[in-house]
């Protein structure tokens, strides 16, 4: 393996820590100064679906009532505090045709004060609006979509205030009107002046037909599904995971801010996933720099799926700075390790067990695994964040460590790293390991000066 700080001195290896912070090859993003970050929020589908049924389910149909009890408990319960700040409709709030004059018209019993006046409720709690429409003629579910609409549809979502539109990708002629219908609405929402984030699903509907070209999705869209719906299940997230890792190598680097992947939905609070498979999808989701949806009932969730969805040191993980996206580092039989790197030279760590079966299994790797050699070279400081969270303590690049998970479930590290005080071509990693077990060092990554030199004993070293 090859561990560039080990092999080549620390001057090398700093030399490379500089290379990561100046960052990728991020292509240019959508010039709309949104999504700097994930963007977090609420979105109705997997949990709500095309439920219209308001006489028989009136708590539950997509109406406006829905988004508005939605929109006053992310002000009561934390949400908004948390960071989730999208209210979003999703398909089937469209009346079944256009008004007189070509105008989308929501779902006159469903929507009675229309979305001009849910937008303005959403706004006065301090959240934005959400919607959503189609690149082709009908909607997935076979409302109205926007094929030959585009300009007339975003400024019909701009006049009433609209501030996201995901976009679906259902009901399109052929392979060249996707593409052009996808960047057609890109500049129509441009063209209103409003900031509107554009939500995609162009290379999920692209990919049967061609490889897609992230550089230039990334120059329309803020973000994008790769990969089919979300379901309320296990198999259905160990299915997004696997496929997001095969394809790591053309989705990684297409993340940046103002462009993300789109794994799909949390769909945590729900029904379907155990505790340690929440973990596990709150988990991931940070690691890759995941859209952070909720589908869930917020006016019904359990105190532990809330605790976990408002997690604050999973979410800056999620919403980290760097907007570098994580990847899969190592499948060990059991085992998935995967890594992002964060910002301030900290990197996170997860470690999941695919195992269906028994209980929970230790893991043991080597330090000098993570982080391209330079996590933990010549020390780290890590934490656990999920399940619990806990100080692990500090290690060196030559540590063990060890942790123990639950079938179908992840522990979450965020590890620190900690660079020599001093540097020289001198120094190799071997003589600060050898001597004695105590050694200085900055905390580089908060631009620490001399006066912040911290003295740490140095743990379990093989
Ligand atoms: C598609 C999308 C889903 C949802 C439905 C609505 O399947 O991928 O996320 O929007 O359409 O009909």
């Amino acid at each position: 393996m090859d561990h560039p700080g080990q092999e080549r001195g620390p001057m090398f290896a700093f030399a490379a820590l500089a290379l990561v912070l100046l960052g990728g090859p991020w292509a240019t993003a959508l010039d709309n100064g949104l999504a700097l970050t994930p963007t977090m929020g609420w979105l109705h589908w997997e949990r709500f679906t095309c439920n219209v049924d308001c006489i028989e389910d009136p708590e539950n149909c997509i109406s406006e009532g829905l988004f508005m009890q939605m929109a006053d408990i992310m002000v009561s319960e934390g949400w908004k505090d948390a960071g989730y700040e999208y209210v979003c409709i999703d398909d089937c709030w469209l009346a079944s045709k256009r008004n007189k004059n070509g105008s989308l018209q929501a779902d006159p019993k469903r929507f009675p004060s229309g979305i001009r006046h849910l937008a303005d409720y959403v706004h006065s709690r301090g959240l934005k609006l959400g919607i959503y429409q189609d690149v082709g003629t009908l909607t997935c579910a076979g409302y109205p979509g926007s094929f030959g609409y585009y300009d007339i549809d975003a400024q019909t979502f701009a006049d009433w205030g609209v501030d996201l539109l995901k976009f679906d990708g259902c009901n399109f002629k052929d392979v060249e009107s996707l593409v052009e219908g996808y960047k057609s609405m890109s500049s129509a929402l441009n063209k209103t002046g409003r900031s509107i984030l554009y939500s995609c699903e162009w290379p999920l509907y692209l990919r049967p037909f061609q490889e897609p070209n992230y550089t230039e999705i990334r120059q329309y869209c803020n973000h994008w599904r790769n990969y089919g719906d979300i379901f309320d299940s296990w198999n259905s997230v160990k299915t997004i995971l696997a496929w997001t890792a095969s394809k790591q190598e053309s989705l990684v680097p297409a993340a940046g801010p103002g462009g993300w992947n789109d794994p799909d939905m949390l769909v945590i609070g729900n029904f379907g996933l155990s505790w340690d498979q929440q973990v596990t999808q709150m988990a991931l989701w940070a690691i890759m720099a995941a859209p952070l949806f909720m589908s869930n009932d917020l006016r019904h969730i359990s105190p532990q799926s809330k605790n976990l969805l408002q997690n604050k040191d999973v979410i800056a993980i999620n919403q980290d700075p760097l907007g570098k996206q994580g990847y899969q580092l190592r499948k060990d039989k059991d085992f998935e390790v995967w890594e992002r790197p964060l910002s301030n030279l900290a990197w996170a760590v997860a470690v999941l067990n695919q195992k269906e079966i028994g209980g929970p299994q230790n893991y043991a790797f080597s330090t000098s695994a993570l982080g391209h050699g330079l996590g933990c070279s010549p020390a780290c400081y890590i934490t656990q964040i999920l399940p619990v969270k806990e100080d692990l303590g500090l290690y060196t690049w030559i540590s063990q460590l060890k942790v123990r998970v639950n079938p179908t479930g992840t522990v979450l590290l965020k590890l620190q790293t900690y660079q020599q005080q001093e540097y020289s071509s001198h120094t190799s990693p071997d003589d600060l390991v050898s001597s004695n077990s105590t050694y200085d060092y900055y905390d580089y990554y908060n631009n620490a000066t001399s006066d912040d030199i911290i003295s740490v004993t140095v743990l379990d070293t093989l």
